[in-house]
């Protein structure tokens, strides 16, 4: 199979990479030309666990290629995959000029048939575009090659991009003829080892597909935020209430963890996108309005917390800051609840010293230095008057709390995504607030 990918972003070169990997020959194509050079080298644009390896193995082996040239690359190609940026019009619509302007680019070159396939996240009615697109570039050339549009949305989670690709859940696909349905499935097959489906479908519901499960997660979310704000009220605690409704297996106990809001690339655009293509179809996405609210007031859940602790003065007060991207194990900074924290904390006057093991550099980028970049975990402790967990990455979890309250002027932690446990932080002496989680521990269970 000759695979051609265009757009070397996150979910391009997780592509690409991982169809190489399994012995296809592929090329990646990006109009950045420092990006190609880069990638070349080894050098990437982002960071995924497993995947320089991967680039790298497959870039000596011959099977991954990198190019700015897209009509070279493309040629005799069976597919060729459409993974190019879709970001949020004004009005939170997906813009879709980069989709179309690559469908234009292939029509202009094109020279044989091929299975043209949005992989990027795209509205309802995309694939229509991409076909006409193409048509008119065709005809424009006085050439009639025979072609096929598709659908395949990415359910790649960043931080396990690999992992969901080489064993995916389920694989869905949009189609419109066998013949596109025969390659794709070739092109998939070597996936399918873990027994998991690829379930074919016609492209409108694959498209639809993508956005109802991500806005589903994010209800989710938004739904246990809602409860964990409650349980702070009425006196429950929700980590109890999660296992007890996780339990039920239709409920199931994942992505039901409270927190400081989700954030990242995915979910916020995507909901805003099936909010306005509801809208602009005459219909109210009702469930989607609130969760995208509930989602932005939580992000000031922690900032609040702090707030009335301190009784209302936070000026020249000092917050160790630990975790900035928006989830562990990726550097992504895109709609990261760090970011709204930091800015409320900025505003009142307060000094800010946060460390992350890897988006350090990017969040530079945004932030500047405006906040302290400490070298360490503890070093972003000294002299501080709380603790902040922001992102549950892996090597915070269990810290030294000896050292811990040593480091810091006073012992209070503030931890936006209950990593601790209440009555082991009461027993250290600390003061400590969770999401949703009672701040002293009360046994339910006598012990005789
Ligand atoms: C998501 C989808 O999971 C993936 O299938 C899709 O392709 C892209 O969007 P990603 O954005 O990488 O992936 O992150 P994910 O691990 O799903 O987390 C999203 C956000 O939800 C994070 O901010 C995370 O902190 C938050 N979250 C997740 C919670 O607050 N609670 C949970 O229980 C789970």
């Amino acid at each position: 199979m000759k695979i051609a990918v265009v757009g070397t972003g996150y979910v391009g070169l997780v592509t690409g990479t991982c169809l190489a990997e399994v012995g296809m020959e592929v090329t990646c194509i990006d109009i950045d030309q420092k990006k190609i050079d880069n990638l070349k080298q080894g050098i990437l644009p982002i960071y995924e666990p497993g995947l320089e390896e991967m680039v790298l193995r497959n870039t000596e082996k011959g099977r991954l290629q990198f190019s700015t040239n897209l009509a070279e690359s493309i040629q005799d190609a069976d597919v060729a995959f459409i993974a190019v940026g879709t970001p949020p019009g004004e009005d939170g619509s997906a813009d879709l000029k980069y989709v179309l302007g690559v469908a234009r680019e292939i029509g202009r070159n094109m020279n044989n048939y091929m299975v043209v396939v949005t992989k990027s996240t795209v509205p309802v009615g995309t694939a229509n575009k991409v076909r006409a697109a193409l048509e008119d570039e065709l005809s424009a050339r006085g050439k009639a090659f025979d072609f096929d549009v598709a659908s395949n949305p990415e359910f790649l989670k960043e931080g396990a991009a690999i992992e969901d690709f080489l064993k995916p859940d389920r694989i869905v696909i949009g189609v419109e003829s066998e013949k596109a349905e025969g390659i794709m499935s070739k092109v998939y097959k070597p996936f399918l080892l873990n027994g998991h489906p690829i379930i074919f479908m016609d492209i409108p519901s694959a498209e639809m597909t993508k956005y109802a499960a991500n806005s589903m997660l994010a209800t989710k979310i938004s739904f246990m935020n809602d409860i964990a704000n409650l349980c702070e009220i009425m006196g429950a605690d929700v980590n109890m209430v999660r296992k007890g409704i996780g339990s039920d297996a239709r409920i199931g106990n994942k992505f039901i963890y409270p927190g400081i809001g989700y954030g990242g690339s995915c979910f916020p655009k995507d909901v805003k996108a099936l909010i306005k293509t509801a809208a602009d179809n005459g219909y109210q996405m009702q469930i989607l309005e609130s969760v995208e609210s509930v989602n932005e007031n939580q992000k000031s859940v922690l900032f609040n917390k702090i707030k009335k602790h301190f009784g209302g003065d936070l000026a020249g007060k000092t917050f160790a800051l630990w975790g900035l991207s928006f989830k562990p194990k990726t550097d992504d900074m895109r709609e990261a609840p760090s970011l709204v924290i930091i800015e409320k904390l900025l505003a009142e006057g307060c000094k800010v010293k946060a460390y992350d093991p890897v988006a350090m550099k990017e969040a530079q980028h945004i932030i500047g230095d405006k906040i302290e970049y400490a070298n360490d975990q503890n070093e972003a402790l000294v002299d501080a008057d709380a603790l902040l967990i922001v992102t549950e990455w892996p090597e915070f979890r269990s810290p030294n709390f000896k050292v811990v309250g040593k480091l810091m002027r006073d012992k209070v932690i503030f931890d936006g995504r209950n990593i601790y446990d209440t009555k082991e932080m009461q027993d250290a002496g600390f003061t400590y607030y969770g999401i949703g989680v009672k701040p002293y521990y009360h046994s339910t269970v006598e012990i005789a």
